[in-house]
């Protein structure tokens, strides 16, 4: 009797075990996190598991791939891609080939130390992006070809070349014009589906869920497409804030964007405890409350994953747990912050429960 006890236990308790979340979610999109290079191999296999897609946080940016003019260094990237596909990791999404951070001086200044030619610019952006996606031609079915080309000012559209050191551009500083600038990332654009013609193309940038932001890119994105662009997605970052998110603003971008006929993915999801300008340290460590909010602000992207299937095409995490994330040096330096799906001791958060366990 005892035996058979035991018995309908253990077979009750396997059938009621949850599903991975790329279990749950594998009708409608990947789910991906990303992976540092300072800890991927880290990560146990229990959250491995929930993944089947990953990004590099930095090792496939500009300055990590090709630091000096010509010399091209993908040990890290590639070591990344590999392990991640031996835990079954199997898609992966590039990121990213233009913008305006994480890349080299050397790129905007000629030989004889002066502003580089438009044309000079040009031509080692094409051999970035032709020598970059070559290399992970089949691994990488995703690239962020241009990231973060949007003004946040009011009233300027594309990210100012006025502007000082973090935000400048060496990019618009390169052109004389928006149309010029605009014919840049177009030919971005052209250069990535050439090498690639299988890859998706994604446009990625930040507060996309701002009604102003949202009308500059909407507009970009119309131009580009008018240039003869092959863009064929725009990802919202999804750095999102647990007192100030907005479902129904994030709803608004999905529709809006993939009424232009591209596809939507969030590509850099976490969910800070704190507003974006608040520079307090309240919190020593995650309540239950906060968790709890959290966990509702999660259910309710990906409920609108759900909803827009074959619309929305990914949510990439960035980050795998919340012993490694961004948040704890930005906006302020050595704060503690728990955005992530599992806690610093690599257990599922409440956060990572609810959005496994839905009806719809
Ligand atoms: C932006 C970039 C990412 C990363 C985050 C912060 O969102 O697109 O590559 O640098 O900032 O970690």
């Amino acid at each position: 009797m005892k035996k058979i006890i035991t018995s309908f236990f253990i077979s009750t308790t396997v059938l009621l075990a949850q599903p991975t979340l790329k279990e749950a979610y594998k009708e409608y999109f990947p789910v991906g996190a990303a992976l540092s290079y300072i800890n991927y191999k880290y990560y146990p296999d229990e959250i491995y598991e929930h993944f089947n897609s990953g990004v590099h946080e930095n090792a496939l940016k500009w300055e990590s791939v090709q630091e000096e003019e010509g010399k091209f260094n993908f040990k890290r990237a590639r070591s990344i891609v590999d392990f991640a596909k031996s835990k079954g990791v199997d898609k992966f999404r590039g990121h990213a080939l233009l913008w305006h951070y994480q890349v080299p001086d050397w790129v905007f200044v000629d030989d004889n130390g002066n502003k580089a030619s438009l044309e000079k610019v040009k031509e080692r952006l094409t051999t970035h992006i032709e020598t970059v996606m070559t290399e992970f031609k089949g691994d990488i079915y995703a690239w962020d070809v241009v990231n973060e080309a949007i003004s946040d000012k009011p009233g300027e559209q594309y990210r100012n070349k006025n502007d000082v050191k973090r935000d400048a551009s060496g990019w618009r500083q390169a052109v004389k014009s928006d149309q010029e600038f605009e014919e840049l990332l177009a030919h971005a654009f052209k250069v990535a589906k050439k090498v690639d013609p299988n890859a998706v193309l994604f446009y990625n940038d930040y507060s996309l869920t701002v009604p102003s932001k949202r009308e500059k890119t909407i507009k970009m994105v119309k131009r580009l497409k008018e240039l003869g662009a092959p863009i064929d997605g725009v990802g919202e970052q999804g750095h999102f804030t647990i007192p100030e998110f907005n479902k129904e603003e994030l709803e608004k971008s999905i529709k809006m964007f993939t009424d232009l006929g591209v596809q939507f993915q969030i590509t850099e999801l976490d969910v800070s405890f704190y507003a974006f300008n608040d520079q307090n340290r309240t919190y020593k460590e995650p309540t239950k409350e906060m968790l709890n909010k959290q966990a509702q602000v999660y259910k309710d992207i990906f409920e609108l994953g759900r909803k827009y299937k074959g619309k929305v095409t990914g949510i990439t995490m960035w980050g795998m747990a919340d012993d490694h994330t961004w948040l704890k040096d930005f906006p302020v330096f050595g704060r503690k912050n728990w955005p992530l799906l599992f806690d610093e001791e690599y257990k599922p958060k409440v956060a990572l429960e609810e959005i496994i366990e839905f009806k719809n």
